[in-house]
């Protein structure tokens, strides 16, 4: 059983290292933002109570994506652990989590500010299998298509300048003080996020081998 949470602000590179430490521990990426991309691109209710907040980078009501996370960790594949990406992003998610279960450990993904911007300017994502590429740090083999899955690459609406900012600040406000809460339980480590993917990599992988030592 492993149960992990990939934490930092937008754009650190979270989904980017959720996508290959699932596939290195068979641990299935619970990520909330591919969840509500999801449901909003599928017209759910759920999605089109939670469309204005994705698109203005406000975060979304804390019942409706706690109940999100217990029905996906409910799941079979998640029956051995799971990793969570984008969750928790308030005080109230993380009191639901530790009321749900006991974590790991936590990976704190650390990112100066305007590598950030750069890093979520730049993103193009495949709406298909939610591969992530970059324009500059991480290109796909063919211009604008997905190494994976063939599929055109888009620019996430909330990737523009400006929206970006707006969600760096919501994450300073509501989401940073985890940190503190973190350290308290002892579970936290912290990556230096503004290294390469590799590198990155391999700083999380040393920290989860640890665990088991
Ligand atoms: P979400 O999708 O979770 O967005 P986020 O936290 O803002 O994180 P990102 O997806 O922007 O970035 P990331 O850290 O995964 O970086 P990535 O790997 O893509 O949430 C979107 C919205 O949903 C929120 O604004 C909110 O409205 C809502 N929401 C989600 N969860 C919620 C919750 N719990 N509560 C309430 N609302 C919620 O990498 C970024 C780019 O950098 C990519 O192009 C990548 O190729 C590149 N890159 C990655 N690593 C490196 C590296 N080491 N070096 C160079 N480039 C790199």
């Amino acid at each position: 059983m492993l149960k992990l949470i990939i934490f930092g602000p937008p754009s650190a590179g979270k989904g980017t290292q959720a996508q290959r430490l699932s596939k290195k521990y068979g641990i299935p990426q619970v990520s909330t933002g591919d969840l509500l991309r999801e449901a909003v691109a599928k017209q759910t209710p759920l999605g089109v109570k939670i469309k204005s907040y994705l698109d203005t980078g406000k975060l979304g009501p804390d019942d409706l994506i706690v109940q999100l996370i217990k029905d996906r960790v409910s799941q079979p594949d998640a029956s051995n652990g799971y990793l969570l990406d984008g969750f928790p992003r308030t005080i109230g998610q993380s009191t639901e989590l530790d009321k749900m279960t006991e974590i790991d450990l936590v990976l704190n993904i650390n990112v100066d500010l305007e590598l950030l911007v750069e890093r979520a300017v730049g993103r193009r994502i495949c709406t298909k299998c939610a591969s992530v590429y970059h324009v500059k740090f991480n290109r796909s083999k063919a211009e604008g298509v997905c190494d994976k899955c063939g599929t055109a690459l888009i620019q996430r609406d909330d990737d523009k300048e400006a929206t970006v900012r707006n969600r760096l600040n919501v994450y300073k406000d509501q989401t940073a003080p985890l940190i503190d809460h973190f350290k308290k339980k002892g579970n936290l480590v912290d990556i230096d996020g503004s290294k390469g993917i590799e590198d990155v990599f391999l700083q999380m992988t040393a920290a989860i081998d640890r665990l088991s030592k």
